[in-house]
């Protein structure tokens, strides 16, 4: 698999807030890499993938136009990109896959602190400045409100010190640039997180493969970090009552205790967080011995 055209490109923003969780998760998946000198490529050494470190806006297009097989990138900026191409009478060539549980963030309409604020119709005749217009587009359309979008690149939040809008719609994670403004934050136009774009262009057996692979590796990395492995002992009388209080696992393993009469082993995996209130209760319906471990890896 060392011709370049057999090797998969995934597109990773280069610097921001999903960097690190990106990089991370991937490791995860058991991927090494070395990166080059100008930091912008990474050489996957142990399996043929490679990524691509680039500005977070040019993710969507770079997946689209089918240079990256798969990016992880915010939703807001898929779903700005999905609505500008659409606007243009043309459909995005790439699929969300699955959502990665990290990066969790909002795109939200914010006015002055002063400002009043009943709803989208409030924002009738108004100027809102923003960087997502073909999202802000969408919003007022389906509220059937007429108002007028001014476009920044960047730094939204001074817009309406600058007498440019009475009204911003931009990213909030943490709030503390809206306040660090002295902005409120009136309406949310759209959850995001990070999720996995795959390109729609058909990628040949070998290549799809791998695709399935990684993306198999993520789902599990995302399935293990909440999972514990639960290992107790219990009258065997009380198995139903224990397997209705094991959170969130299937059929647990059974096995008979030598020389202990009635009493059972029982072994499950639990996809829930296993609270102290949860070992208390499965003692208190004749649990003994209990063990909670964590799950490293899984395979479904
Ligand atoms: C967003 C947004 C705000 C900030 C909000 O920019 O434009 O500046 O984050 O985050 P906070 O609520 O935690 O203060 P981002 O860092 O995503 O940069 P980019 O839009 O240039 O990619
Ligand atoms: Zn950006």
């Amino acid at each position: 698999m060392d011709n370049p055209e057999q090797r998969i490109k995934i597109a990773v923003q280069k610097s921001g807030r999903l960097t690190d969780h990106s990089l991370d998760m991937l490791a995860r998946c058991g991927l090494k890499f070395t990166q080059s000198k100008d930091q912008l490529f990474c050489y996957g050494e142990n399996m043929p993938i490679d990524l691509l470190l680039v500005r977070d806006d040019d993710i969507p297009g770079l997946v689209s136009e089918d240079v990256c097989d798969l990016g992880i990138v915010g939703r807001n900026i898929v779903e700005e990109k999905r609505l500008a191409l659409l606007a243009a009478g043309k459909e995005a060539s790439f699929d969300r896959v699955f959502e990665l549980d990290f990066g969790h963030c909002r795109l939200a309409i914010a006015a002055p602190e002063e400002t009043a604020y009943a709803g989208p119709a409030s924002l009738q005749g108004a100027r809102i400045a923003t960087s997502y217009v073909a999202i802000v587009s969408d919003y007022l359309a389906r509220h059937s409100i007429d108002a007028e979008i001014v476009y920044f690149s960047g730094a939204v939040e001074i817009a309406p010190k600058l007498g440019k809008a009475e009204f911003i719609c931009d990213l909030v994670s943490t709030g503390s640039t809206l306040a660090a403004n002295h902005l409120r934050e009136v309406d949310t136009v759209l959850e995001s997180e990070a999720i996995i774009i795959q390109t729609r262009a058909p990628l040949g057996s070998a290549k799809q493969g791998l695709v399935d692979r990684i993306l198999q590796r993520l789902d599990g990395v995302l399935q293990v970090r909440e999972s514990k492995y639960i290992m107790l002992h219990a009258p065997r009388a009380a198995l139903e009552e224990i397997a209705r209080l094991l959170p969130g696992s299937e059929s647990p393993t059974v096995i008979p205790l030598e020389g202990k009469g009635d009493k059972v082993a029982v072994h499950a995996v639990c996809r829930e967080t296993v609270f102290w209130e949860t070992l208390e209760n499965l003692k208190a319906a004749g649990a003994s011995s209990l063990l909670v471990l964590p799950v490293e890896k899984m395979l479904a």
